[in-house]
């Protein structure tokens, strides 16, 4: 099973967020590359893509969305999840719907989006961030949740692995339903 996580950070938490999913993943048994998304070539190699990106201005980072554009029908052709990286905020739900994440579900018929808590340091970013966090309602502090890495992780390896054995023909589709 080889997995691709192409996640798109602009300040190195989610970069590192992608890593230990990677690791994670790995400890369970997957061939997982992880890959800045501007530098992936092509994404045919892989039976799943794990797709994140840190959320800026209510927004994933460009290089998520142009990696979506590029890849959309190659995506649509294998098992995808999604996850932004964002700061714990009172309106998480609301901020949820303006990520521009349900168009991206759509676009490539992804298995879910997770929200994962970041990590916001103010002593690197300059004033005009600084400023710009703050008008998002963003808080500072490393919020990030490696149990909850973890458990992603390991639904990732399960159902990407149930699809495998659905296809082997080794689990009939009802009983893998039956898991789910
Ligand atoms: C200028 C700026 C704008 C941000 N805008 C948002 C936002 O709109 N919504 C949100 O939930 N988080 C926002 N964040 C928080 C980042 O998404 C969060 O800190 C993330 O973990 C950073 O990831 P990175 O280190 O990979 O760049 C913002 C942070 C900065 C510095």
């Amino acid at each position: 099973m080889r997995i691709l996580v192409a996640a798109a950070s602009k300040h190195g938490s989610t970069a590192e967020i992608a890593t230990a999913l990677a690791a994670a993943m790995r400890h369970r048994g997957a061939q997982v590359d992880v890959v800045p998304p501007e530098q992936v070539g092509s994404v045919d190699e892989y039976n799943a893509v794990v797709v994140g990106s840190a959320v800026y201005r209510f927004r994933w980072l460009r290089a998520a969305r142009a990696f979506v554009r590029a890849h959309e029908e190659s995506l649509r052709r294998r098992d995808v999840f999604l996850f932004s990286s964002v700061p714990v905020t009172k309106g998480i739900r609301a901020a949820h719907n303006s990520y521009g994440v349900a168009s991206v579900e759509n676009r490539t018929g992804a298995r879910g989006h997770r929200l994962l808590t970041g990590k916001l340091d103010p002593s690197r970013l300059g004033a005009g961030e600084r400023a710009m966090a703050r008008m998002c309602g963003v808080r500072a502090g490393d919020f990030r949740d490696w149990d909850a890495i973890g458990s992603f992780a390991t639904e990732i390896v399960d159902r990407v692995s149930e699809r495998g054995a659905e296809e082997d023909g080794t689990v009939t589709a009802g009983q893998a339903d039956g898991r789910r």
